[in-house]
């Protein structure tokens, strides 16, 4: 591995544009039994990415932030157990907790699998850290431990409501449910109703209607609901899913991709899924218990037969590898204010003009070449 040289986006301090510059090249040490060397062909954008950009992370700086990776297997060590799975070349995809954005990221084996076919970087790459964290949620034991999903699975005639059916997370929740045999109920806005039926929610309600907790409520009561999954929208959304639970006449298993400081505030009767900070699972740890669910299970299945949408799709930013992954995070943070308004920004600024009024949500990738 000595030939190689490795860059990185560096954030030197909070607040700042990151900087790119060399960074160690893991060795077959850092790598071990379960770790794979991947070189990186497309990085995507999460909301943590411009958060932890902006936030103060004490004196830990500098950092290397990013955590959807998409590329070529680089060097596994021989022998070990990563290499049962793994061969140079491999065209892979994954996630790792804030190291990605580095032309070259050790993975751990069981956060990655093999691209199906001939599919570009730019697809696979949005659906690393969104699938995993919806499957934590909605199937890990520590939370709703809902069934399993699987290809051609029987339907329950159960439902459950992912609240942010829109969100990178919810779209990737709202498939993982039905492919369980789930009905999926979504809430979004009003323009993303045919995105979110798209993949597959059998009813969807607008959050912003005023009467959305009766409504959503109701339709829940019309049969036995499974759960709900609060997958958008920080304190407020988890506020107002938790008033649908308990206006229902069940008693509703409540997990949020958000963490619920002051569960005094939860109303009565709805049962919150969620572990305390002192017995929270570690990074990575927390991620492994759902695997079957992901890249060692029905992801991987699912996506080479063509039965798991790329969803929401990529955007491709204009400037090209590290460089282009600053522009990347801004984008991203101008969606975050802005909503629907943010995402036409964005799209209008890589794309060069709006030919519709009409956008829904995206994913935003940044490609090497
Ligand atoms: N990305 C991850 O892998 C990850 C990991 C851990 C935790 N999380 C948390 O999960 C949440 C979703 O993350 P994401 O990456 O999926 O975000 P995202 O794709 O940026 O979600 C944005 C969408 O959320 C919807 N939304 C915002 N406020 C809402 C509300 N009050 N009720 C319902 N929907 C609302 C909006 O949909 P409309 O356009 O339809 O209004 C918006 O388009 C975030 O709060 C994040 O902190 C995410």
């Amino acid at each position: 591995m000595a030939a190689r040289t490795n860059r990185a986006l560096w954030q030197d301090t909070f607040g700042v544009p990151g900087v790119v510059r060399e960074s160690p090249l893991p060795t077959n040490d850092d790598l071990g039994d379960h770790k794979v060397l991947v070189k990186v062909h497309a990085w995507a954008i999460n909301p943590c990415d411009y958060m932890l950009q902006d936030r103060n992370m004490g004196s830990s700086y500098p950092v290397i932030l990013g955590c959807d990776v998409a590329g070529t297997v680089e060097a596994v060590v021989p022998g070990s157990t990563a290499a049962s799975q793994f061969r140079v070349g491999d065209r892979v995809f994954g996630f790792t907790a804030n190291s990605g954005f580095q032309d070259y990221v050790a993975l751990e084996d069981k956060l990655m699998t093999k691209i199906p076919g001939d599919m570009a970087y730019r697809e696979p790459v949005v659906l690393g850290l969104c699938s995993a964290t919806a499957a934590m949620f909605l199937f890990g034991e520590d939370y709703l431990h809902l069934d399993y999903p699987k290809l051609g699975a029987r339907k329950k005639g159960k439902s459950v409501l992912i609240w942010g059916g829109s969100s990178a997370v919810g779209s990737n929740a709202i498939q993982l449910v039905i492919a369980a045999g789930y009905d999926a109920i979504a809430t979004c806005s009003k323009n993303n109703f045919d995105y979110v039926k798209g993949l597959g929610a059998v009813q969807v309600f607008d959050y912003k209607d005023p009467n959305v907790t009766e409504k959503v409520a109701a339709e829940l009561d019309k049969g036995e609901c499974a759960g709900i999954f609060m997958a958008a929208g920080l304190k407020n959304g988890n506020v107002a899913a938790w008033k649908v639970a308990a206006a229902s006449k069940q008693t509703l298993k409540f997990a949020s991709s958000n963490f619920i400081d002051n569960l005094d505030d939860v109303p009565k009767g709805v049962d919150v899924k969620q572990l305390s900070p002192g017995s929270f699972k570690p990074f990575p740890d927390c991620w492994f218990e759902t695997t079957l669910v992901t890249f060692g299970g029905y992801l991987s299945e699912a996506l080479a037969k063509g039965a798991f949408k790329v969803a929401p799709p990529p955007l491709v930013v204009n400037r090209i590898g590290l460089e282009g992954i600053q522009e990347a995070i801004d984008l991203q943070r101008v969606i975050a204010e802005k909503g629907h308004e943010g995402i036409k920004e964005a799209v209008n600024r890589v794309k060069g003009g709006m030919k519709e009024d009409k956008v829904s949500p995206v994913k935003l990738v940044v490609e090497r070449s």
